[in-house]
């Protein structure tokens, strides 16, 4: 397909400020290893580069909040991420990280390079500057309104509500993060990257030159350009991150988006001393898997760093996905709405491979998609457990049962089962297009597809009832539908490769290569097999509903979290609160009042007398658990019949922001009695 040598695959360096979620793995992991997989199955030359991204402004802010350094930070969620990653099998060469010392060197030698080569303009400009920390405002350490959006809260850098790219004197009515104070305006020195300059080149090598990169792609690009490129300032004043390389530049660091693709080249260095072979030979393709989010940086932004500094090639191809919706609402790590992957892997464990095979089925690749839980249980039902399982568990203990494991020869051939040995001879054509072109669900479907012809096969020709007519037409069903299952091996690989690894080993079959994909007489006849396990488990509703149940209950506390509280009341004098003869009382009897859904009936010793009490708390209190328990009542309110029942007294509760009702005692028993003041 193409006349590279070797493949050299990048993933985005993920920040290391927070876990790893499900947007995440569909994005750009699951879709990058499932390429890295099927190049080595193929023989290819590849390298699979992985890290984290441990500079920029929501990792100091992070740590500031949290009374802990910026490296503690990393360290924390580096490790937490590789762990979910290593868990996941996501097969990188190297998970490396930007705070590693040959990164550092790397991003600093490269920036030398191209200020010693003038690539770089130098400018003062005015930037804002807090002057209670003595601290000038990157980034995310600055918020105002959008002047695009009119939203509140807008970075910096970017407005998160309608996605335009900001500079921090843009914003209205800026704050400072670190003290909330309005900033001033002050001079400082940084190096920009004169992105104009490139224009032309852009233009030629991406828009005239890279018309097959994916539309969301190469729209993004397009846009940008015709948008006119600015000088991109590549420094920044901050503590946290490479120390820029130059005399007078104390006290600034380059900026996380310069550092962090070469990031990229420091994980291969560390990799292999052979690494310049993949990053400097023309005969390597380099392709880099991304977000949508990270498209400028990956397509305009390093592609001008790497041609300024000369000796480096440029990506092949950048196939960027869109992102991944949870439940109908955009993943976010601040609102916890989000399937956590250490989560899942503890929750899910063994079904890693039903995860990333659901995420690639929806993945979002033309367009934003949404994850549900209900889809991620059809998907394992009807699919994975219904086709492929039944299917491969099926044909392995037929054989079983009535060859005692020994693949049987073919005899004459049907025109059904010409048709179905032909089918296997055409699969890794149309798998391998898909995936050479970046279409990773389009692939999973095609290798699907044969399971299901497989099981539609066995389920048509019936060998359980053709064997006792005719034994030797069953041996001819079952090489057929183990010959499918063989090469399901090979085709689902890239995809589920914990299940396949399972599966060879029912087979008794080694790994094969992908150019074996298409091979009927992959078992000979003769070959032994083993009494398969069932490869996939059929998920319950419960264990779905469990999981819709934690998302709902994420919403509900948001929901509180946002609600204000009520303004508060007119004063009242102290004699007006005096009047309120509030006592603390215990819970005697409780019981449902007939006929209604909110009140419960309670008899309560006020330590002044046994009185009768209505209260509205019928939905949150089971009569039972109220028995015995202390509770604050206001016994000079004018008795008030209710339901038939007279009620004396009210018993305090609180009323929380979603309405529910929480009843207010003493946090230590006192006596009946006791008097609230
Ligand atoms: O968007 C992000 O999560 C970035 N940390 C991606 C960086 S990709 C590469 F340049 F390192
Ligand atoms: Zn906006």
């Amino acid at each position: 397909m193409s006349n590279y040598k070797r493949t050299l695959i990048t993933s985005a360096l993920p920040y290391a400020n927070g876990p790893v979620h499900i947007g995440h793995l569909a994005g750009v992991y699951v879709p990058a290893d499932i390429y890295a997989r099927y190049l080595r199955l193929k023989g290819d030359e590849v390298v699979f580069i992985g890290g984290s991204d441990e500079h920029g402004v929501p990792i100091t802010l992070k740590a500031k909040n949290e009374g802990i350094t910026p490296q503690d930070v990393v360290d924390k969620y580096h490790a937490m991420i590789k762990d979910s990653f290593r868990r996941f099998g996501i097969s990188f060469d190297i998970y490396s990280r930007t705070s590693a010392p040959v990164h550092h060197k790397t991003a600093s030698e490269f920036f030398r390079k191209l200020y010693d080569n003038g690539q770089f303009t130098e400018k003062i400009s005015e930037q804002y500057f807090d002057e209670e920390t003595q601290q000038f405002l990157a980034d995310r350490y600055i918020v105002g309104t959008c002047p695009k959006c009119g939203f509140e809260r807008a970075y910096g850098d970017q407005c998160e509500s309608c996605g335009t790219s900001l500079s921090p004197t843009e914003l209205i009515n800026p704050r400072s993060m670190l003290s909330g104070n309005t900033p001033v305006l002050k001079e400082t020195k940084h190096w920009y990257l004169p992105l104009d300059q490139y224009e032309p080149w852009l233009r030629e090598w991406i828009l005239e030159g890279h018309k097959e990169w994916k539309p969301n792609v190469y729209g993004q690009c397009k846009s940008w350009i015709d948008g006119g490129l600015q000088p991109r300032a590549v420094t920044r004043d901050l503590e946290w991150g490479v120390p820029v390389p130059v005399e007078g530049a104390e006290g600034k660091v380059l900026y996380v988006w310069f550092d962090a693709p070469i990031g990229y080249i420091s994980a291969t260095k560390e990799l292999t001393p052979d690494w310049e072979k993949f990053w400097k030979d023309p005969e390597t393709k380099m392709v880099h898997f991304i977000g949508k989010d990270n498209i400028v940086f990956h397509c305009i932004i390093f592609p001008a760093m790497l041609k300024a500094e000369g000796s480096y090639i440029l990506p092949d191809n950048v196939p960027a996905n869109e992102f991944l919706n949870l439940e109908g609402d955009k993943i976010s790590t601040s609102r916890n709405w989000a399937v956590w992957l250490h989560e899942y892997l503890d929750e899910f464990p063994g079904k890693e491979d039903v995860l990333k095979y659901v995420l690639t089925a929806n993945a979002p690749e033309t367009k934003d998609n949404d994850f549900t839980w209900k889809d991620f249980q059809a998907r394992n039902n009807n699919e994975l457990v219904a086709v492929l399982g039944n299917f491969v568990n099926r044909a392995l203990v037929l054989t079983n049962k009535y060859f005692g494991g020994e693949v049987p020869a073919r005899g004459e051939l049907s025109a059904y089962d010409r048709e179905t040995l032909e089918a296997i001879s055409q699969i890794r054509e149309e798998v391998e297009k898909s995936l050479e072109n970046y279409r990773f669900r389009e692939a999973l479907k095609n290798a699907m597809d044969l399971a299901r012809l497989g099981n539609k096969y066995l389920a048509d020709e019936e060998p359980w009832k053709v064997i006792k007519a005719d034994p030797e037409r069953v041996k001819t069903i079952l090489n057929v539908c183990l010959q499918v299952t063989a090469n399901l091996t090979i085709a689902l690989e890239p995809f589920i490769p914990f299940s396949m690894e399972k599966l060879r080993g029912f087979l008794n079959l080694e790994k094969c290569a992908w150019q074996k994909l298409g091979d009927a007489g992959l078992l000979p006849a003769g070959h032994r097999v083993n009494e398969p396990e069932l490869l996939f488990e059929k998920l319950e509703d419960a264990v779905i509903e469990k999981q819709v149940q934690k998302l709902l209950d994420t919403k509900k506390a948001n929901e509180l979290a946002a609600t204000t509280a009520v303004p508060a009341k007119e004063c009242v004098t102290f004699d007006q609160f005096g009047a309120m003869d509030i006592r603390v009382g215990t819970v005697l009897e409780a019981e449902k009042v007939a006929k209604t859904k909110k009140l419960l009936k309670l008899k309560i010793d006020t330590g002044i007398d046994k009185r009768t009490v209505v209260s509205g708390i019928a939905e949150y209190y089971q009569p039972e658990e109220l028995i015995g328990r202390q509770v604050c009542i206001l016994i000079n309110l004018e008795p008030k019949p209710l339901k038939g029942i007279e009620s004396q007294g009210m018993i305090l509760c609180a009323q929380n922001a979603d309405g529910d009702l929480v009843l207010v005692s003493p946090v230590k028993k006192v006596k009946e009695g006791s008097e609230v003041k």
